[in-house]
């Protein structure tokens, strides 16, 4: 890799907060110089890494009005996915990393943060069956290492799906506390509602997720729960909405259920901000 391979767009070329989008993520997927991991050590899923990175740039942009100047937190950033891409979209703004994965980080701080001062990984020693087993402390009683109000847009790409409703829990009051005023955070889960059953209990689930269960926190393979968890989405809602975060705008649904009306994206995409009412309650008991 040569340190010109990750290099930000020219004054010349379009304007990314103009909606010139498409433009960079052809550019992107294009550029055989950006440092994708070789394959032994992408540990994130499947499908095409560098793709699946610029779909969701384009839903961080379009859903979640991403601009390059923010301040960005990428929550179970893995093996820099999502970060790769952003590389070449956040100008002024800066992106903080955060993973249990020990090689992850690695990876990510030797591969970007020493071309992209402004891009940084931080390792958190949290305990996860499939990607820490040996963590020293529990998620459900996360400190992020960062101030209040630190971030402009905060994400978690295919972690919730990995994660148990306790820790949920605990990431939805920490994201609240480091979203500055007019913040917003942008998640994917496994969402379960009367089309994600229908599509499940018909056989076209990608994942075999039992769409007839009726408790709200559902494992894909109950021998090994957090390999792919969902949740029902009045319950998940109300954990972002207990922490003082309200959605945006209505869910992208994904593929992964079969649902009758798949979206564009594989697991479902939500956006939260700030809740008023909470804020409000807040400044008034305050
Ligand atoms: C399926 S991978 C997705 C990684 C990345 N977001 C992406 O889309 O490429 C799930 C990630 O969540 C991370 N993870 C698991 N438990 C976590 C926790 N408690 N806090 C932060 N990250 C966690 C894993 O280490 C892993 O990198």
């Amino acid at each position: 890799m040569t340190v010109h391979a990750l290099r930000q767009p020219e004054a010349d070329e379009p304007d990314m907060a103009e909606g010139r989008l498409d433009w960079l993520a052809e550019q992107i997927v294009r550029n055989r110089f950006l440092p994708v991991p070789p394959p032994e050590r992408i540990f994130v899923g499947d499908g095409g890494f560098l793709p699946v990175g610029v779909e969701f740039l384009t839903w961080f942009v379009r859903a979640g009005d991403l601009m390059p100047n923010e301040r960005v937190l990428d929550l179970g950033c893995g093996i820099g996915r999502m970060a790769l891409p952003l590389t070449q979209y956040l100008q002024d703004g800066s992106y903080d990393g955060v993973d249990v994965s020990a090689e992850g980080i690695a990876w990510c701080t030797e591969t970007i943060t020493s071309h992209y001062e402004r891009f940084r990984f931080h390792r958190l020693d949290l305990a996860h069956p499939i990607y820490n087993p040996g963590g020293a402390a529990s998620t459900s009683a996360v400190r992020l290492p960062f101030d209040d109000g630190a971030f402009d847009f905060v994400f978690a790409c295919s972690v919730l799906t990995h994660l148990d409703a306790h820790e949920i829990r605990a990431y939805a009051h920490e994201i609240r506390r480091v979203m500055a005023p007019g913040a917003r955070c942008l998640v994917t889960s496994f969402m379960l509602n009367r089309p994600a059953r229908e599509g499940l209990l018909a056989g076209r689930g990608v994942l075999p997720f039992d769409g007839a269960a009726s408790d709200p926190e559902i494992y894909a393979d109950p021998a090994n729960p957090t390999a792919a968890v969902a949740f029902d989405e009045d319950y998940l809602l109300a954990m972002f909405l207990a922490a003082g975060l309200k959605r945006r705008h209505p869910a992208i649904y994904g593929r992964w259920s079969g649902r009758s009306t798949p979206g564009e994206s594989f697991q479902d995409i939500s956006v939260f901000e700030i809740d008023p009412v909470a804020l409000g309650a807040a400044e008034h008991q305050g």
